[in-house]
């Protein structure tokens, strides 16, 4: 099965193309090659490398950002969808499209389901969900992945940022009033690979288990590392962003074990396996 993945040099590309590309015979392309915005690019892609299914990473991942820029914003992870669904329907490619904790406003006591309500409080969650629902609402044969506070090997992800300041200030703020559910970007690669497997369609939220607060997460790598950084817990009104993010981020993951059998594995485990294997 042929498969091609858009935005896929980013941080969730650079950990799931080579697990997917042990399963399929998969390809990677980024903004360079095609914008997602432009049909006449996307044409042009399919036409070239035929595949059966599309994998859609590509999006305007910075939050705060977003808010100075909402028109990009709306353009690349609103409309960009719209453009992939319609392309997909016309040749009969399945899309899998992956979504956010974003599109949820945090309130909630318990994890988040599939078919709880989104609420965005941000550019990004809006226009996000802006996208999810440009496929939804169209009759491509679609499944949307929500993902979370996902790390890997890129110098962008929370876990290589609080590296180097714990390395460079030997202290550092955290926020303490999020939760949520850190995940290793290459554990999305075999839930992904079973969406495409059993064809399924709908929306789906994947994480690794269990969960914890940014705060707990910074400690948890110092003390993993063996690094002596003190760290302070603050609150994100005394962070001071720009975005708002939700207080609760975590999912429930009782749709993915029941349509997949796959048991996600809990984030310590996998924040130890990555901390081994990083340079
Ligand atoms: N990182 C997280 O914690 C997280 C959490 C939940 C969901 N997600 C979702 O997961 C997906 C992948 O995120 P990521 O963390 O891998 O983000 P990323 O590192 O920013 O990668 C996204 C890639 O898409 C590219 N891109 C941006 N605009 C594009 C366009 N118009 N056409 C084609 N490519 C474009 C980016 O290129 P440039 O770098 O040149 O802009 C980048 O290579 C996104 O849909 C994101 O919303 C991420």
């Amino acid at each position: 099965m042929k498969v091609l993945v858009t935005g896929g040099k980013g941080l969730l590309g650079t950990c799931i193309a080579p697990v997917l590309g042990e399963h399929f015979d998969c390809a990677v392309c980024d903004i360079d090659e095609w914008d997602i915005t432009s049909e006449n690019a996307g044409k042009k892609m399919l036409d070239l490398h035929r595949p059966d299914v599309l994998i859609n990473l590509a999006a305007m991942t910075d939050v705060d950002g977003c808010e100075d820029d909402p028109e990009l914003a709306g353009r690349v992870n609103g409309a960009g969808p719209a453009v992939l669904a319609g392309l997909c329907s016309t040749r009969r490619v399945k899309l899998i499209h992956i979504s956010t904790d974003y599109v949820f406003d945090g309130r909630k006591d318990s994890p988040y389901r599939e078919d709880d309500e989104p609420c965005p409080q941000s550019v990004y969650g809006r226009t996000k969900l802006a996208g999810e629902r440009r496929i939804l609402e169209s009759d491509v044969d679609a499944a949307i992945v929500r993902a979370e506070w996902l790390y890997g090997h890129s110098g962008s992800s929370f876990v290589e940022k609080v590296t180097k300041i714990g390395l460079s200030e030997g202290r550092l703020s955290v926020v303490n009033d999020q939760r949520g559910s850190p995940t290793y970007a290459k554990d999305l690669a075999m839930p992904i690979a079973a969406v495409i497997r059993k064809n399924l369609t709908g929306i789906y939220h994947v994480s690794n288990s269990g969960w914890c607060t940014w705060y707990d997460l910074a400690k948890a790598i110092f003390s993993i590392r063996g690094m002596d950084v003190e760290v302070f817990p603050i609150s994100s009104k005394e962070l001071g962003r720009k975005a708002k993010r939700p207080a609760n981020s975590v999912f429930d993951l009782t749709k993915l074990r029941r349509d997949t059998g796959i048991e996600m594995r809990g984030w310590m485990d996998a924040l130890k396996d990555y901390l081994s294997e990083a340079p």
